[in-house]
């Protein structure tokens, strides 16, 4: 199966999906897009009211923003995958569950990255953080790529909480303009994993770039 055929028949069991509670809230479930060869992949949070209505990733204000920041990184959003840690929006848009978490992430993103394999994932927020970076603080980290599992994670700040708290718009400007010279490391260092070829149950690797 191609990794396109994958990605499709993966937003088709998202769609009718019932596996965790965040179901019964959703108007649509968004499982993600983009094309399935994208080597930069970013990760946010879970659907918010526009996005729960429309089906797709970050369409309201964080989503323009968004466009605006993958913009000063010379990116256009059609040649990056963008995906969200849970893919129905919590009520009121309160925090993921654990629970859903761990159920919505083994289902479905996981083997999203695995279709697409991207150099890069850029995280989005602390949620999507955790899922590669546990334990560590965004406050601390972000902007800051680490190789986990012959892949660069860039840990930045989500949008929304950067359109919330002005002060920290500058430091999510500043980390995105700097995705062209990580991506260009990434793919060298991808290379050399994938040559290497790691098996699935090694322990990350998580060393400290630049
Ligand atoms: N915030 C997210 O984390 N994801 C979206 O898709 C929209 C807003
Ligand atoms: Fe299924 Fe994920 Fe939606 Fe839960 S959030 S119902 S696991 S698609």
């Amino acid at each position: 199966m191609t990794a396109e055929n994958t990605l499709f028949a993966i937003a088709q069991e998202v769609q009718s999906c019932t596996a965790c509670n965040l179901h019964k809230g959703r108007t649509r479930a968004v499982p993600g897009e983009g094309p399935a060869n994208a080597r930069i992949m970013l990760i946010g949070e879970g659907p918010g009211y526009h996005e729960d209505r429309q089906g797709r990733p970050f369409v309201g204000p964080s989503g323009q923003f968004l466009n605006d920041l993958l913009a000063m990184a010379g990116l256009r959003r059609d040649e990056v995958y963008i995906a969200n840690v849970v893919k129905c929006r919590p009520p009121q848009n309160r925090d993921p569950e654990p629970d859903e978490i761990a159920t919505c992430t083994k289902l479905f993103l996981m083997r999203q990255i695995a279709a697409i394999d991207p150099a890069v994932i850029v995280t989005l927020g602390r949620f999507s953080m955790g899922l590669f970076l546990p334990g560590e603080r965004i406050s601390r980290i972000h902007g800051q790529p680490r190789l986990v599992n012959g892949r660069l994670i860039v840990p930045m700040i989500h949008p929304a909480a950067a359109l919330h708290q002005p002060q920290n718009r500058p430091l999510l400007e500043a980390d995105f303009r700097r995705l062209p010279e990580i991506l260009a490391e990434a793919e060298r260092l991808h290379k050399q994993a994938s040559f290497l070829s790691p098996q699935a149950d090694e322990p990350p690797e998580q060393l400290r770039l630049f």
